[in-house]
């Protein structure tokens, strides 16, 4: 069986990596990668962490791409390799552009799709914006659906997909970050290299790791963001790391408001394990993004959510997610409240992770190959 692989943003090849290892071990499957390059710089460190290397780079980002000219370019580029590569399915994840277009250009060409991460419902179009859409058109489209919950799947029955081969399998994300966990807790040497590769931190003050990227949240969500974390900054004992993702829309105001604070530190987009580190020493973490809500529970953080609904609501009841919005006092009142309150840190590290045991490649393949 031919079965192709696709995606093209950072959290998409993350989620992707133990999916396609685990059909490159399996003798059934001839298994081709697709990156179609949506972003460049953030996905190359995590191709090579996890040794993946793309059979076909459709190389597609442009700066300040715009989702219309992004999603036409992709359905073409996809429509013509498919044409050449005749697979017998096509995988893709979750609920970026990548995924929406190269699930269309499958279903235009009769190829079958699987959908990775499948049944997560903010019910409402607007938040995250446009991936409640692109996520809902793929399930749409797939005739088997991976999904990493139980309340994901019941999501799918409730709008009637029951006829399609849905299966709960976990969220591939955890079988990712156990994978980094584990090299980071017996390879010293990568451990310690990581480690020295923040000496700007004081180890004597909280730790608050940030990012953000929602398109929803551009222009005045990301200035209220911003001046919330300055406020923040303020006070005594604290220091913020934010990687700042690569968008201009969100390098711009970012670095307007809290360039030139000694205790913010603005840097790069890091690589996996570097991340995963930085999660782990973290005090909290204030972030809009769909994965750091699936990897705090297995990390015991607590995250407080730029956004004001959220598809992951079995972090919300583990108790490591909360949602704050983009409102800056009510960002900072939650943050204080939390510094504040040492023991309900310490509650939440205990919290049970809802994600999975790291086996959702496993099963996801096992279906495929039945
Ligand atoms: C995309 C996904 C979003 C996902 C996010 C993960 C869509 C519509 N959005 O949003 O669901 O959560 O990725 O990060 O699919 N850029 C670079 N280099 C990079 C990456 C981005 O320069 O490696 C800059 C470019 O100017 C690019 C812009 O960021 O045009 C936006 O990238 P894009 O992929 O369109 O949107 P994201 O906000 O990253
Ligand atoms: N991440 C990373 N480096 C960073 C920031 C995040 O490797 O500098 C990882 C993070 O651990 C998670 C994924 O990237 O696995 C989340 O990506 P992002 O927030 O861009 O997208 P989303 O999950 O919101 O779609």
């Amino acid at each position: 069986m031919r079965v192709v692989s696709v995606f093209g943003t950072r959290p998409e090849a993350i989620k992707m990596a133990p999916v396609i290892k685990e059909l490159e071990n399996s003798p059934h499957i001839e298994s081709i990668i697709c990156s179609t390059g949506q972003h460049r710089e953030m996905l190359s460190p995590v191709l090579k962490i996890f040794d993946i290397k793309p059979d076909h780079d459709l190389d597609i980002l442009v700066p300040g791409q715009s989702l219309n000219s992004l999603f036409s370019r992709t359905l073409a580029k996809m429509s013509d390799l498919y044409a050449d590569l005749a697979p017998d399915r096509v995988l893709v994840h979750g609920d970026t552009t990548t995924a929406g277009a190269a699930a269309l250009a499958a279903f235009h060409n009769n190829i079958s799709v699987g959908h990775v991460e499948a049944g997560l419902r903010t019910h409402n179009m607007n938040e995250p914006w446009p991936e409640e859409l692109n996520r809902r058109l793929v399930d749409l489209m797939a005739d088997q659906l991976y999904a990493p919950t139980q309340g994901a799947k019941n999501n799918l029955l409730s709008e009637h997909l029951g006829e399609r081969q849905i299966i709960v399998t976990g969220n591939t994300v955890i079988d990712a970050l156990l994978f980094i966990r584990d090299k980071l807790a017996h390879d010293d040497e990568f451990a310690t290299t990581i480690a020295n590769g923040f000496p700007q931190l004081d180890p004597s003050k909280k730790l608050i790791l940030v990012t953000g990227h929602r398109r929803e949240s551009f222009g005045e969500g990301f200035r209220q963001f911003a001046l919330a974390l300055r406020d923040i900054a303020s006070m005594p004992n604290v220091q913020l790391i934010y990687p700042v993702h690569l968008n201009p829309n969100v390098q711009t105001p970012v670095r307007e408001i809290l360039s030139g604070l000694d205790n913010v530190f603005l840097i790069a987009p890091l690589d996996y394990p570097a991340f995963v580190y930085l999660m782990n020493r973290a005090t909290l973490i204030i972030s809009d993004s769909g994965g750091i809500q699936e990897e705090a529970p297995s990390l015991g953080k607590l995250v407080l959510v730029t956004r004001n609904v959220t598809e992951r609501p079995e972090a919300v009841e583990a108790g490591t997610v909360e949602l704050v919005g983009t409102d800056r006092e009510r960002i900072v009142d939650r943050c204080l409240h939390y510094l504040r309150e040492p023991e309900l840190l310490n509650h939440i590290s205990k919290a049970k992770n809802p994600y999975g045991d790291g086996k959702a490649a496993q099963r996801i393949v096992k279906e495929i190959t039945k």
